[in-house]
């Protein structure tokens, strides 16, 4: 059990002192400390070595009174286990050397052992735990299988998906073998990261909000439904669709005790889509912290009056913290929100 649980009851929907919060990409280049380390060792080193790890994943608790931890990884990590090149390249992100287009190469892809194959992260997670030690809770990771089949077909990031959305519309059961054998993975992976210990779990589905609602409907839904049931249910799921407002009530369907938003929604009109059912996290733009002080409280207070200490709302931002940010407007918006919202 972790001292400081208010990020676990709000995901359960119960009562808090005040809102909690935790930033997506909390542990990353806007801080002096994470750039330090990250100029002796690569990403992917530092990904792969448990004590960078530790370090990493608690810099920004000790900076700040964050109410919950995310474990350092990628999304992309698991996908080198079934048999995907990939590199991160300095400027443009991640790279995959051998992108996945045919039916044979799905075919090809390799199911694998989590245990065997990632006990770096498993080792990490056990860690991070223990040196925690029960102060805030610890959230594990994956990227949604709609995710992942984009960054395996086109290669990398994308503009306009267009060999993913050629998959899907002219080789569907190509299509649909893929997201099996991906769903099956993150099943695997995420239930590996909670046998480890990881108290709640995130699934980042960032770049799906490219999808028409009918596409998500037919191509992503029963995949993502199917992925959601098979997670171990003993601790909470997040379910995080970017750029998704347009989805939510499927998002909703596909599952998750609490939904992620973006900016894009106002966070009272997309909780009413959802029906008032499933926990929410969100939703201030990143780039608000760029802004002033009376700018950051003014979006700050407007979420929270739109939420009127409803239970089971996260504060977040809408997508990671952009590596340019002030820290000290990270601190400002965190010690913020408790205050504002102290019941
Ligand atoms: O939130 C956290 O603090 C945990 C760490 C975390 C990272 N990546 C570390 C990272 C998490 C949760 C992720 C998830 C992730 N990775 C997503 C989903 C979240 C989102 O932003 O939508 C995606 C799409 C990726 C893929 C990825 N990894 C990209 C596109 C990039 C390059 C762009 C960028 O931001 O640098 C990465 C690299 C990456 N992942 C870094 C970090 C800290 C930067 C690595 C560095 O130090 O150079």
């Amino acid at each position: 059990m972790a001292r400081n649980d208010r990020f676990l009851k709000a995901c359960r929907k119960e009562p808090v002192d005040c809102t909690p919060i935790w930033m997506m990409r909390q542990a990353g280049r806007y801080l002096p400390e994470y750039r330090e380390i990250r100029s002796k060792y690569s990403f992917i080193e530092m990904c792969k070595t448990p004590e960078l790890v530790v370090e990493v994943t608690l810099q920004p608790i000790r900076r700040f009174e964050l109410d919950a931890a995310i474990i350092f990884a990628d999304i992309l990590l698991p996908l080198e286990h079934m048999g995907i090149d990939f590199e991160f390249t300095k400027d443009d992100g991640p790279q995959i050397k051998n992108p996945v287009r045919t039916m044979k190469e799905v075919e090809r892809m390799r199911s694998f052992d989590v245990e065997e194959k990632m006990d770096y992260l498993l080792n990490s997670i056990k860690l991070v735990r223990k040196e925690l030690d029960g102060k805030v809770p610890l959230i594990g990771f994956s990227g949604a299988p709609f995710t992942l089949a984009s960054y395996i077909i086109e290669g990398g990031g994308s503009r306009n998906y267009i060999h993913t959305k050629t998959m899907m519309y002219t080789k569907p059961e190509t299509w649909h073998l893929l997201m099996e054998k991906l769903v099956d993975m993150v099943v695997k992976y995420l239930n590996a990261q909670i046998k480890a210990g990881v108290q709640a779990i995130q699934i980042f589905d960032s770049w799906v909000g490219c999808l028409s609602p009918s596409d998500y409907e037919e191509f992503i839904l029963p995949h993502q439904k199917k992925l959601i049931e098979n997670l171990d249910k003993s601790v909470p799921c997040i379910h995080f669709a970017f750029g998704a407002s347009h989805l939510l009530k499927y998002v909703k369907e596909a599952g998750g005790d609490v939904i992620g938003l973006d900016w894009r929604i106002n966070i009272d009109e997309a909780w009413k889509i959802l029906n008032y059912e499933p926990a929410v996290q969100g939703n201030l733009d990143p780039a608000a912290l760029y802004g002033s002080k009376d700018y950051i409280k003014k979006r700050v207070s407007d979420i929270l009056n739109r939420v009127e200490n409803r239970n089971g709302h996260i504060f977040n931002l809408g997508h990671g913290i952009l590596p340019t940010v002030p820290v000290e407007n990270a601190k400002y918006l965190i010690d913020l929100v408790h205050e504002l919202s102290s019941r």
